[in-house]
């Protein structure tokens, strides 16, 4: 969302000046139609269109919410015909008005992430791989009531997900594409997994913060990864998040110099994704990908279909009772991030037994940043707080539970995503 601040507001016109791009749109809400509308009958500000054109070089669109006293602008986004979609949210933001906006905006957030949800488990999406299809045809195929699912496509289509026409006709724009099952990148399985447990054990955030218990639990009466051991279809879903998740973040291992190591072992690996991509990237390394029995069948599929199967050795057990020794080099991707200090503390023992004196434990987890400072990971730490209990830390909390497990704090190498990389060596 680009921020725009109101710069000035004189009698009925309000002028907008975007941070982003410094652009700005003047708005007279009291002015007659006539003079704020465009020929199109939804009201598109002329004025507006004219400076936009001027400032992006490129044909937008506003939707207008006119109150007799103000005029609110929603969106602004480049025709439908247009190939690139720029969309911008503009909401003045130095007003006491706006900031209730924004705060209802905020409050409001979880419809639409319900309605991304809806159409990413209806694969809706995919159904528009070949081209725009009418919300009732899109029903039938997806096996949904034709009028609730309008009402969701026509919130969807007024956000820029879908394009929409006279005829209820629904398309795909940039912003959808990756949610297709197809795309490489997709972000399918993590849009199925967010809309499912998490949204469910987020309902719950009250309990958490009232008595610091874990959510999930409280909902499902056991913990998160005992509920996938009973629930196959809920863990299939969960693997292909954390493989989804890991694919739209920067992968530290991919410039990490693996030199002179021989075995790597990934614990708490997931189906495979991370071992994989690191193996391939070489080939003189063998592994073993280390996880709960429940995620077996994922990963033997995954690690088949790789490439590497000849060099990775699947093996399944609990790494709160013991972790396969021999590697010299340990990795624990979004694993300790799961736990409580305690139990991170008797992971990481486990592992100080298995690893050799001139091994090294690579953990890709978050380190949070000091103070008040814009970071997804404090985000990620509400998440932990409600499905496992566990926490992101700080580079000082990760210090002293590595110290107090046997191992010190080595390097940290941050990246470009929530996911940084620590580097841990045996005291
Ligand atoms: C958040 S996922 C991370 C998966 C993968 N490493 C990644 O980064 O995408 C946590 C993983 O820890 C595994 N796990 C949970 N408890 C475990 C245990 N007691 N022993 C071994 N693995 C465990 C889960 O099955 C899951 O695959």
């Amino acid at each position: 969302m680009t921020n725009v601040s109101e710069t000035a507001g004189a009698s009925s016109t309000t002028m907008y000046r975007s941070m982003s791009d410094h652009s700005s749109i003047r708005l007279n809400a009291a002015a007659p139609a006539s003079q704020n509308a465009w020929t199109n009958r939804r009201g598109w500000s002329s004025a507006v269109k004219a400076r936009m054109i001027e400032a992006r070089d490129n044909v937008v669109f506003l939707v207008i919410s006119k109150s007799p006293k103000s005029a609110t602008l929603l969106y602004i986004t480049s025709l439908p015909s247009s190939k690139s979609i720029d969309r911008r949210v503009f909401v003045p933001s130095a007003s006491a008005e706006s900031d209730r906006q924004q705060l209802m905006q905020a409050a409001h957030g979880f419809r639409i992430s319900q309605a991304l949800y809806v159409v990413a488990k209806l694969g809706i999406v995919d159904l528009l791989e070949d081209g725009p299809r009418t919300s009732d045809e899109l029903a039938k195929r997806a096996d949904a009531h034709p009028r609730a699912l309008l009402r969701v496509l026509r919130v969807l289509a007024s956000l820029g997900y879908f394009t929409q026409d006279a005829s209820n006709r629904f398309g795909l724009t940039p912003k959808t594409r990756p949610l297709l099952s197809d795309d490489p990148d997709s972000v399918r399985p993590m849009i199925i997994f967010l809309g499912e447990g998490q949204y469910q054990a987020t309902g719950e955030l009250l309990h958490s913060v009232r008595t610091g218990e874990t959510s999930f639990d409280h909902l499902h009466g056991m913990g998160h990864f005992e509920f996938l051991a009973q629930n196959p279809e809920a863990s299939a879903v969960f693997n292909a998040a954390m493989a989804s998740g890991l694919r739209q973040t920067e992968n530290p291992f991919d410039r990490y110099d693996f030199s002179g190591r021989h075995l790597v072992v990934d614990v708490g690996g997931g189906r495979g994704d991370q071992i994989v991509s690191i193996l391939r990237a070489n080939p003189m390394m063998k592994g073993i990908l280390f996880d709960l029995p429940q995620v077996a069948p994922d990963a033997r599929a995954y690690l088949k279909a790789s490439g590497v199967a000849s060099r990775c050795e699947l093996k399944t057990g609990s790494a709160f009772e013991s972790i396969p020794p021999g590697g010299d080099v340990y990795v624990m991707s979004r694993v300790l991030h799961d736990w409580p200090d305690d139990k991170a503390a008797l992971l990481l023992t486990n592992c100080r037994k298995a690893i050799s004196n001139d091994g090294i434990l690579l953990i890709r987890d978050s380190v949070l940043p000091e103070g008040a400072v814009a970071s997804q990971a404090k985000q990620m730490d509400l998440t932990m707080l409600i499905m496992t209990g566990g926490l992101e830390r700080s580079e000082d909390e990760w210090r002293a539970l590595l110290r107090a497990s046997g191992f010190r704090l080595a390097n940290v190498r941050r990246t470009t995503s929530p996911f940084d990389l620590i580097e841990a060596k045996p005291i």
